[in-house]
């Protein structure tokens, strides 16, 4: 198994530099690199760098949504080439790459860590979804309405608005597909561990991958497993 990207904001900027209009790929890394609400108070919250996608689900561990942002954009990027190629369609690149980096910007405005793998909602969380967060800020930072649009109706059907461009499909198709790999992995590695270990967890820790806890107990059984993750748990 190759390694995983070391994830870190300076990944999602690479792939904000690959916008090519210049007024958005500015925005773009200013509100990445500064990662502020304007018109509300930021909470005392999990920050951008450290939090996890979702509370139990996919990704639901330290730094799991700068990876899943990553990883949704760069299978947003591969749709877009497919549908062009397959379809004949032409897709706004630029707005898929900036939509996909944003779509889930300020969950960690929402999350409060308890203990490490243990978060609960933040005040504002309590009050706000991380999609009327992000529209909101996109709005008030001035940025293209396509981008704002396939931000705002990323989560499909059960968004304000369904997606009613290309771009926006690419990227809410892309974020199930994303959230669905680490989410069926991450059981799979959860029931792995339950197995060979004889212990319930919640999440994992930052440094076992769940891929890896699947690969060692197809490579070696459990014993591989317990080779490789002893004590980690
Ligand atoms: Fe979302
Ligand atoms: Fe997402």
């Amino acid at each position: 198994m190759k390694r995983a990207v070391a994830m870190k904001e300076e990944e999602l900027i690479k792939l904000a530099e690959q916008i090519n209009d210049s007024s958005l790929r500015e925005k773009v890394v200013e509100i990445i690199t500064n990662p502020k609400l304007t018109f509300l108070e930021m909470p005392n919250s999990t920050n951008l760098s450290k939090s996890p996608a979702s509370k139990r689900r996919h990704h639901s561990y330290e730094s799991g949504l700068l990876v899943h942002t990553y990883s949704t954009t760069k299978v947003a990027l591969a749709l877009s080439g497919i549908v062009e190629e397959v379809y004949g369609v032409k897709v706004n690149k630029d707005v898929v790459i900036a939509a996909g980096l944003l779509h889930d910007l300020f969950k960690f405005a929402t999350y409060n860590k308890i203990y490490p793998g243990k978060y609960n909602r933040s005040k504002l969380g309590e009050m706000l979804d991380h999609l009327s967060l992000i529209t909101g800020e996109l709005y008030a930072r001035r940025f293209p309405i396509e981008v704002i649009h396939a931000v705002a109706s990323h989560h499909g059907d059960a968004s304000p608005i369904e997606p009613r461009t290309i771009e926006a499909l690419i990227l809410h198709i892309a974020d199930n597909a994303d959230a669905e790999i680490n989410d069926k992995v991450f059981w799979a590695a959860k029931d792995i561990i339950r197995e060979c270990f004889g212990i319930e967890i919640q999440t994992l820790p930052k440094e076992v991958s769940p891929f890896k806890v699947v690969l060692a107990k197809k490579e070696g059984g459990c014993e591989e497993v317990r080779r490789q993750f002893s004590g980690m748990f």
